[in-house]
């Protein structure tokens, strides 16, 4: 049993220490906004934040993660910039299929958490590893950097 600090709320989580924090929000908690892409930390579609840093849950068990903050894209309410990103992927008409945008909004939260006014280099730098592959990078860059305005 784990005590897990997830978007504000302490809960609860009957599971082993070695299991993903991916397995424990989806088949455990019912929270299916993150999303699986690969199970190997490669393509972004898990990411959540811990303590405010983009991580991917795929790759990140649970037992490491007890008085840390973890929020998921469920977290968008009480959490301003993930809210305001929400607002800009809407408004840029980001998603095709949709699979990977909360990963991608949860790193772009991250990015402009640290750096209100990202140039290009930044953007690029902290949203290398978040894959799309309907190619929304476009709309992605554009929804960034209306959030950052
Ligand atoms: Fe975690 Fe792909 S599912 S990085």
């Amino acid at each position: 049993m784990k005590n897990l600090k997830i978007n504000g709320q302490l809960l609860q989580v009957n599971a082993d220490d070695n299991m993903p924090l991916l397995w424990a929000l989806r088949d455990v908690m019912d929270m299916t906004g993150t999303k699986y892409g690969c199970g190997k930390g490669l393509c972004g579609a898990c990411t959540v934040h811990i303590d405010g840093e983009a991580v991917r849950s795929c790759i990140t068990p649970i037992g490491a993660l007890e008085g840390k903050e973890i929020t998921t894209i469920e977290g968008a309410e009480g959490n301003p910039i993930l809210q305001t990103v929400q607002e800009a992927w809407y408004h840029a008409d980001v998603p095709q299929c949709g699979y990977c945008q909360s990963g991608q909004m949860m790193s772009a939260a991250a990015l402009l958490s640290k750096n209100s006014d990202p140039n290009d280099e930044a953007i690029n730098m902290a949203m290398n590893g978040n894959l799309c592959r309907c190619g929304t990078y476009t709309r992605i860059r554009k929804a960034i950097k209306n959030a950052a305005d």
